[in-house]
């Protein structure tokens, strides 16, 4: 039983959710490099469409909470987000973090000396009627990333109109169905992968089961406290997402 436990704890993958975002400003490039360096399997990212049709990483619709300006994302030029500083409102020393437009995190997840993954949630995609999709699609053609074909990358969202797009334009991307609160009849036929959040999880336990008795990979988000990442491994989740990925592999390797 302990071996069991030990294998499945080394087998399960550590995604950063935003970066190292715990110690970093999320979504800057220092939050995905030290999550890099900590080793991560792979990187969550957020991503909008700015007014000029840039993608950058953003969590929320508007920028007040995470950088020093004022408005909404896609109202904004990839020029005014780029002006405003993304670091300060996590600490002086972070002061000067600049927005990062998702081809730059591309880039820099290509540079790693070992594979590093990606997985990207389209956020609020209704609002723009396609176009965040198509141009995600279009940036993941010109890396050669859009088929699929090496795993490295992968879709997230809460909108089944997001994925099913998402589908139509790169059927052979994985798909990650995320749940926030309850386990959602009705998902995408499509989706191979499903993502509940802790909280569903720690209610109902019983549910990471259910889902992999329908063939479902579960990535469960977010991890951050040591008992909420032995419940994964006990319940056989796949995959962790977390603010913390240095710690949560050394939990999974001090097993
Ligand atoms: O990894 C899924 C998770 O990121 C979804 O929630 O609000 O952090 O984007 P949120
Ligand atoms: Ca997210």
């Amino acid at each position: 039983m302990t071996r069991l436990f030990l294998s499945t704890a080394r087998a399960t993958r550590v995604v950063a959710h935003r970066g190292a975002s715990h110690e970093h400003p999320e979504h800057t490039l220092a939050a995905y490099r030290q999550a890099i360096a900590d080793g991560a399997d792979a990187l969550e990212c957020d991503v909008r469409l700015t007014a000029d049709r840039r993608l950058v990483c953003v969590h929320d619709r508007r920028v007040e909470r995470t950088s020093d300006g004022r408005g909404v994302v896609s109202e904004m030029t990839y020029e005014e987000l780029a002006a405003l500083d993304f670091g300060g409102w996590k600490g002086a020393e972070h002061r000067g973090a600049r927005v990062l437009l998702f081809e730059d995190l591309l880039e820099e997840a290509l540079a790693a000396d070992r594979p590093v993954g990606l997985a990207v949630e389209t956020k609020h995609p209704t609002r723009a009627g396609g176009a965040l999709e198509a141009e995600l699609v279009r940036v993941l053609r010109a890396y050669g990333l859009a088929d699929g074909s090496d795993g490295r990358v992968e879709v997230m969202s809460f909108s089944r109109t997001a994925l099913t797009r998402m589908h139509r334009l790169a059927p052979g991307l994985p798909a990650v169905y995320l749940m926030e609160r309850r386990l959602r009849p009705v998902r995408p036929p499509f989706a191979t992968h499903a993502g509940p959040g802790i909280e569903l999880v720690r209610r109902d336990p019983g549910l990471v089961g259910r889902l992999k008795a329908r063939g479902l990979s579960v990535r469960v988000w977010t991890v951050d406290e040591p008992e909420d990442v032995e419940l994964c491994l006990r319940l056989g989740v796949d995959t962790i997402i977390t603010n913390r990925p240095r710690e949560v592999r050394e939990h999974l390797y001090a097993l």
